[in-house]
């Protein structure tokens, strides 16, 4: 007889919420750990270990840059996706209030940029929130209707962090750029997951963070085109270009560099394997009665399922999966302690109860073919067991 200890440690353990985080590869571990406790000076120092993490620093952003076709000092080093967001929108606003005090962004924008937009409402800015259509996507011809002669910035995401809508961005950057309005985007849940050319794509702005893409926690970037007024978040010692002033964080940004160089490599292989995964798993998933797809049928990212079921709640779902060895989540993460609804899920025209019945599945490395029989094995039990006892089944 197995004792309780050696149960758990013989139990799966299956990790399906790559879209809160993923675990760092451990190749940009390694390249990470000189510059812990050997190469640990400061960027701004003049002998040779301050050289070398200024060297160390600047080998990242030209990475950095080159994964998304930018030139390398449009590259400026964040502590997270949060922060270069709220730089893009508060640092642009305040910079270019002169040209006028209207933004537009989607409604389905993380929260880092919602919250950002109503602080800039209190400060005297006007912002229109984009609906979408049910799946999620921002229609550019309505963008261009909204757009007015004040409008200075668009900010709307590449792709939902919830239910992995893509949107059209090129077409959108396009339309911004007509009527010469600066456009942004959040590309945390995009990058390094599918390809972004920020000239192609008419990108002005652009966030990622390295956590998302096997990267270390803490590191953000935001891409900001030559010629950009921005005023800063944070002043003090000039640091990246005077628009982030701090020690940098040379570590996280060496490791940041390393995924990026591996994403560059594997990018399109992991893509085209994740998908049919996830494809496989949407199949056996909506074989379950009454159990619908969040999100695009094919306009989504390559590791992202996002489903509602009937007459449950997504908490009891999450947990379920957890006693069967499956890390999954409802909505998304930030707001996962939060009672009220999805706003995305609300937004693509979910009502609160459906929402609530709502499972996020998102794939990364680590994920096989077996995982996934497994999932669709243990799940529809889960959601069967759950409905017998559910007060919302009559
Ligand atoms: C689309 C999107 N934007 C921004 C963020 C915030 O990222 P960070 O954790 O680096 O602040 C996230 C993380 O959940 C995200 O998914």
């Amino acid at each position: 007889m197995l004792n309780r200890n050696e149960k758990s440690e013989k139990m799966r353990r299956i990790y399906m919420d790559y879209a809160a985080t993923t675990p760092v590869d451990s190749r940009a571990f390694e390249a990470m750990k000189p510059y812990f406790m050997t190469n640990f000076g400061n960027t701004m120092s003049l002998y040779s270990i301050g050289r070398e993490a200024k060297r160390a620093l600047e080998e990242s952003r030209e990475k950095v840059a080159s994964l998304i076709r930018a030139k390398k000092n449009d590259i400026i080093f964040t502590g997270s996706a949060t922060e270069s967001n709220n730089l893009a929108l508060k640092g642009f606003a305040f910079a270019n209030k002169k040209k006028g005090k209207h933004i537009i962004i989607s409604s389905i924008e993380h929260h880092c940029v919602l919250d950002s937009a109503h602080w800039l409402e209190k400060q005297g800015f006007e912002v229109t929130f984009l609906p979408v259509d049910k799946y999620g996507l921002i229609d550019p011809k309505q963008l261009e209707d909204h757009i007015r002669k004040d409008t200075i910035l668009v900010s709307i995401m590449h792709a939902n962090n919830e239910i992995g809508t893509i949107e059209p961005i090129k077409e959108i950057g396009k339309v911004c750029h007509d009527y010469d309005v600066c456009f942004h985007t959040d590309a945390a849940q995009s990058f390094g997951k599918i390809p972004i050319d920020v000239n192609k794509m008419n990108i002005d702005m652009l966030t990622a963070n390295a956590h998302k893409m096997y990267g270390p926690k803490g590191v953000g970037t935001l891409f900001v085109r030559q010629g950009i007024k921005l005023d800063p978040l944070l002043h003090g010692g000039g640091h990246e270009f005077g628009l982030r002033s701090s020690t940098v964080n040379v570590a996280g940004i060496v490791g940041f560099g390393a995924v990026v160089d591996i994403a560059k490599k594997e990018m399109d292989s992991e893509a085209k394997r994740l998908s049919k995964l996830r494809d496989k798993l949407i199949e056996g998933i909506l074989k379950i009665d009454n159990s619908y797809l969040n999100g695009h049928p094919t306009l989504r990212l390559p590791n992202n399922t996002n489903f509602w079921f009937a007459f449950i709640e997504g908490e009891s779902l999450v947990l379920h999966l957890d006693m069967k060895g499956v890390a999954a989540s409802t909505g998304s993460a930030c707001s996962s302690e939060s009672l009220e609804p999805s706003h995305v899920l609300m937004v693509i025209g979910l009502k609160p109860e459906q929402a609530h019945g709502s499972l996020r599945l998102t794939l990364g490395k680590q994920n096989k073919n077996a995982d996934i029989d497994y999932v669709l094995e243990v799940l529809p039990r889960i959601v069967e067991n759950l409905r017998k006892i559910s007060p919302f089944k009559k």
